[in-house]
C-alpha cells in the first residue's frame, strides 16, 4: 500500500496554503509515480465549530496511525475568547503531546534571491543552510515544581529545568541521524558553565556520539555564545541540537537570518516505528494570518517546504524533496513574489494559487 498522509488544514490561511500542497502531492503521483494515500480532517477552530473540541478523538487516532501529518495553522480572532481547554492551539498541543514529538526541526535556509530580506549582510547569509534541532517535550516549560506562590510579602515565580538522560539521548540521536543525511556535523548548545542540566546534556550528547555516531563531527558551545555566532558567522554550523528553551530562542533568531515568515517550514519528529519511520508532524512556522485570510495573498512556500521535509524525513525521498526545493528556488530566482516577499521597489505580487501554478510548472 502507499504511504499515508493525514492533512489537517486548520484555520485562516491554513486551508489556502494547504490547497497548493495538495496539488503538489497530486503532481508527484501523476508525474513521478510517487503515490500517497491522503485523507483530510479538521483541527483547531474548524474542529471546534464541528465537534466542540479542537481535535476529535477519531482524528487523534488517525494521526497516530498515518506515516505523516501535514498541518496548516490554527487559531483566529473568532476563537480568542474560548475557554482555555478548547482553544484551537490545544488541538496542536494534543497532537505534539500524544505523538510524543520530542524533536523539532527548524531549518534556516537562505534562498539567494531573497538574501536582501535577511536582517544581515548578504555575504553572511548567502547560501546558508542550517538546521536547529530543538527538544520539544521537556525542560523548563514542563518541569515540576512550577507555579507562583507567596514567600513572606512577595510573590515568587518558579519553573524547573529538568532533563533525564533518556530525554537527552533520544534528541541527540535524532540530531546525529539528521547530520548523516546532511554534512555530518553537529554542534550541541547548553550552559554547562552554570546549569546542572547543561552538564548532563553535554555528557550525554558526548556519550551517544562516542558510542553510536563516532563518524559525525561533534562540537559543544555555550548557548549565549551560540546566539552570537549565529549572527556573526552562521555558515559555520550545520546541525545545532539544543534544549527546549534555548531552542525556542535560537530558532527564532536563526529564522530571521533568512527573511519572511511565509518561507519557514518545520518538522516535529517522535520515535521511529517498526519500519524505521518516525512519528511526524510537518507544519509551516507561521500562524493563521487572519489579517490576510480569504484574500489570496498568503505565501504557500512555508507549507510547501514543510511537505519537502516530509518527503525527505518520513518517506526517504531526498531526491524528490530536492526537486521540489529547486522548483521553489527557481521561481524565486525568476522574480516571482507573493506580497510578503515584495521589496521596497515594488512590482506585481502573485496570488497564492499563482505561486502554486509556477512552482508546479
Ligand atoms: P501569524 O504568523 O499568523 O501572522 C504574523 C504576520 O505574518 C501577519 O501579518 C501575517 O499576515 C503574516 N504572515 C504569516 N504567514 C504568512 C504567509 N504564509 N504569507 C504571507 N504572510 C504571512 O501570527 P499572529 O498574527 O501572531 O497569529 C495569528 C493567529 O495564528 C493567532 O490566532 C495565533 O494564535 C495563531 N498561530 C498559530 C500557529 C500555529 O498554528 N502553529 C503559530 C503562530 C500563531
Ligand atoms: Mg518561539
Amino acid at each position: 500500500s502507499n504511504p499515508s498522509i493525514l492533512i489537517l488544514p486548520g484555520d485562516g490561511i491554513g486551508p489556502e496554503v494547504m490547497a497548493q500542497v495538495t496539488r503538489i502531492i497530486d503532481w508527484f503521483g501523476d508525474k513521478r509515480d510517487l503515490k500517497f494515500d491522503v485523507e483530510t480532517d479538521l483541527v483547531g477552530g474548524a474542529a471546534y465549530d464541528k465537534h466542540g473540541v479542537p481535535l476529535s478523538d477519531e482524528t487523534m487516532a488517525r494521526a497516530m496511525e498515518v506515516d505523516a501529518v501535514l498541518l496548516g495553522a490554527v487559531g483566529g480572532p473568532k476563537y480568542d475568547n474560548l475557554d482555555f481547554s478548547v482553544k484551537p492551539e490545544r488541538g496542536l498541543l494534543r497532537l505534539r503531546k500524544e505523538m510524543d514529538l520530542f524533536s523539532n526541526l527548524r531549518p534556516a535556509q537562505c534562498f539567494d534571491a531573497l538574501a536582501d530580506f535577511s536582517s544581515l549582510k548578504k555575504d553572511i547569509v548567502s547560501g546558508l543552510d542550517i538546521m536547529i534541532v530543538r527538544e520539544l517535550t521537556s525542560g523548563v516549560y514542563f518541569g515540576e515544581p512550577r507555579g507562583i506562590h507567596k514567600e513572606g510579602n512577595e510573590r515568587v515565580g518558579v519553573n524547573t529545568q529538568r532533563y533525564t538522560e533518556s530525554e537527552i539521548a533520544r534528541v541527540a540521536r535524532s540530531a546525529f541521524e539528521l547530520a548523516r543525511k546532511r554534512s555530518n556535523k553537529v554542534c550541541s548548545m547548553e550552559k554547562a558553565n552554570v546549569m546542572e542540566s547543561g552538564i548532563l546534556w553535554r555528557d550525554v550528547v558526548q556519550e551517544i556520539h562516542d558510542a553510536e555516531y563516532p563518524d559525525v563531527e561533534l562540537s559543544h558551545m555555550y548557548a549565549d555564545n551560540g546566539a552570537m555566532q549565529l549572527v556573526r558567522a552562521p555558515k559555520q554550523f550545520d546541525v545545532i541540537v539544543t534544549d527546549n528553551l534555548f531552542g525556542d530562542v535560537l530558532s527564532d533568531c536563526a529564522a530571521m537570518l533568512t527573511g519572511s515568515l511565509g518561507m519557514l517550514p518545520s518538522a516535529s519528529l517522535g520515535l521511529p516505528n517498526a519500519e524505521g519511520r518516525p512519528k511526524a508532524l510537518y507544519e509551516p512556522v507561521h500562524g493563521s494570518a487572519p489579517d490576510i485570510t480569504g484574500q489570496g495573498k498568503a505565501n504557500p512556500i512555508a507549507c510547501i517546504l514543510s511537505f519537502a521535509m516530509a518527503l525527505r524525513y518520513s518517506f526517504d525521498e531526498g531526491e524528490e524533496a530536492t526537486r521540489l526545493e529547486k522548483a521553489v528556488e527557481k521561481v524565486l530566482a525568476d522574480g516571482v513574489r507573493t506580497a510578503d516577499l515584495m521589496g521596497p521597489d515594488g512590482g506585481t505580487p502573485v496570488s497564492t494559487t499563482e505561486m502554486g501554478d509556477v512552482i508546479l510548472a
